[in-house]
């Protein structure tokens, strides 16, 4: 099959690739560019895995082509991650147990980059129809709620503060 040489922007850097036509951005970032941390897990667009920003928009990375990112300014979980530790929102997911297997991680992170981006203290309703199309098989989503609120908080507006569990001081 043909392939078609695509020249980008990917993380702040410009990158060029040879992708097939049918080839999605999500699997052409991970394939020929080795940024393995955008993961693919259903393929067309349910679970919000493949999560990227795309000229400023959050899409799905498996529904769009490689071959139509030609131009874009791409951000991946990568880009949204210090060279070092771990950006706020990871931060925030780790200390709130957002997080078990982890391969929803991405795209929540992803996609709460996004949201962050564009209003630093989102309201809880906010931050649920943000997430509203992300979905995690492990953690109920309640860990991944408090860590957003958290943020949130943490950036000044939202008062409704996560809930904690308090600890067990039955056995004291
Ligand atoms: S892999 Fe793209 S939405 Fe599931
Ligand atoms: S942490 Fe396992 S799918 Fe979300």
């Amino acid at each position: 099959m043909n392939k078609h040489r695509v020249a980008l922007t990917v993380n702040d850097k410009a990158v060029s690739m040879l992708v097939e036509p049918r080839q999605s951005l999500a699997d052409a970032l991970r394939g020929e560019l080795g940024l393995m941390g955008t993961h693919l897990g259903c393929e067309h667009g349910v679970c919000g895995a493949c999560t990227i920003v795309v000229d400023g928009d959050a899409v799905r990375g498996c529904l769009m082509l490689a071959v139509q990112a030609e131009g874009a300014e791409v951000t991946t979980v990568e880009g949204a991650s210090p060279a070092v530790g771990l950006s706020e929102i990871q931060a925030a997911l780790r200390e709130f147990h957002g997080l078990q297997c982890g391969f929803c991680t991405p795209g929540m992170v992803m996609v709460l980059h996004h949201l962050f981006t564009e209003n630093p203290s989102p309201s809880e309703d906010e931050i649920r129809e943000a997430l509203s199309g992300q979905l995690c098989r492990c953690t109920g989503y309640q860990g991944i709620m408090n860590a957003a609120k958290a943020v949130s908080a943490r950036h000044g507006r939202l008062n409704d503060q996560p809930t904690q569990t308090p600890p067990d001081t039955t056995g004291i």
